[in-house]
């Protein structure tokens, strides 16, 4: 019999984790399928409940769910306490365990494109919203020298600094934060600026150094302004699509104990996405 895992969300029809998953469960021999299923705010505690009856191994949690179900897992790890949200339940012998995912794909992504020691590199995250906190969590773990954070609202990032940074991390004004972009190896564009595809930018990446690694969570567009301005400046791009298909991959591991092919996952949300 198979077993079960999926995807709560409202809404979450454009979802490509059902088609990532189920190729690689296929591609592992492993008796397990994914499916989506739309859950109303209104019905998450008695969808949890359901999943739980009906022994699902475990299943992935999006928007708008992934703080809101916490109070009813049975124990929620350190990184997605930290991080303040969940975006994987992992079923351990009928317990209902809830992970953060979001941020180690991430760091997982980008570190395919630094080619030099982590603990040398200054950071710089530009937003603080929910995927901020968990780049941030995750980056902090990595160990780079050091993370400054920048956002619109300052509350926000000082907020993020004091619950999921570390002492030697700092926050910065935007101004501030372009006028220094030379002392960065990593600019991080955790902001939804630039998914709109309306030319908007978070920053100004004027005094941008060659060779600086530009990352942006968004996937689509493939490659926004951001990242557009940052290659013509001579940054080594990474958009979202690693983020995205590395989260699902380790959330892939969680619930089988098996490492998945990524590349036939990345290939296939490559193919969605045109
Ligand atoms: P998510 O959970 O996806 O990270 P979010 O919590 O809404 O989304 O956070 C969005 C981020 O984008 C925030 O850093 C937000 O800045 P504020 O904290 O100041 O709101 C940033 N953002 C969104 N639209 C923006 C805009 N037009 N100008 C500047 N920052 C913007």
């Amino acid at each position: 019999m198979k077993k079960l895992v999926g995807l709560i969300g409202y809404p979450v029809s454009h979802s490509m984790s059902p088609e990532m998953q189920n190729a690689a469960f296929q591609k592992s021999g492993l008796p397990f399928f994914y499916e989506k299923y739309e859950v109303h705010p209104d019905r998450l505690e008695e969808a949890v409940n359901d999943l739980r009856t009906k022994g699902f191994a475990g299943w992935n949690v999006t928007i708008p769910h992934k703080q809101a179900i916490m109070p009813f897992l049975d124990e929620i790890s350190e990184g997605a306490r930290k991080i303040g949200a969940v975006n994987t339940v992992v079923n351990e012998h009928g317990k209902l365990v809830g992970y953060n995912t979001d941020g180690a794909g991430f760091v997982k992504g980008l570190m395919r494109h630094v080619h030099f020691p982590i603990e040398h590199a200054n950071v710089l995250i530009i937003g603080a919203g929910g995927a901020s906190r968990a780049v941030a969590y995750a980056l902090a773990q990595a160990g780079p020298k050091s993370i400054v954070i920048t956002n619109r609202t300052m509350e926000k990032a000082r907020d993020i600094h004091n619950e999921c940074l570390r002492k030697q991390d700092s926050v910065m004004g935007l101004e501030e934060a372009e006028a220094s972009l030379s002392v960065f190896q990593i600019v991080i564009n955790t902001t939804s600026i630039g998914m709109k595809n309306d030319g908007s930018t978070p920053m100004d990446l004027s005094l941008l150094v060659p060779g600086t690694v530009l990352s942006d969570i968004i996937y689509n567009p493939f490659k926004t302004v951001f990242l557009q301005e940052g290659e013509e400046r001579g940054a080594v791009i990474d958009n979202g699509v690693a983020m995205l298909v590395l989260q699902g991959a380790l959330a892939f591991e969680k619930w089988t104990g098996v490492q998945p092919d990524v590349e036939l996952m990345e290939k296939i949300v490559l193919e969605k996405l045109g």
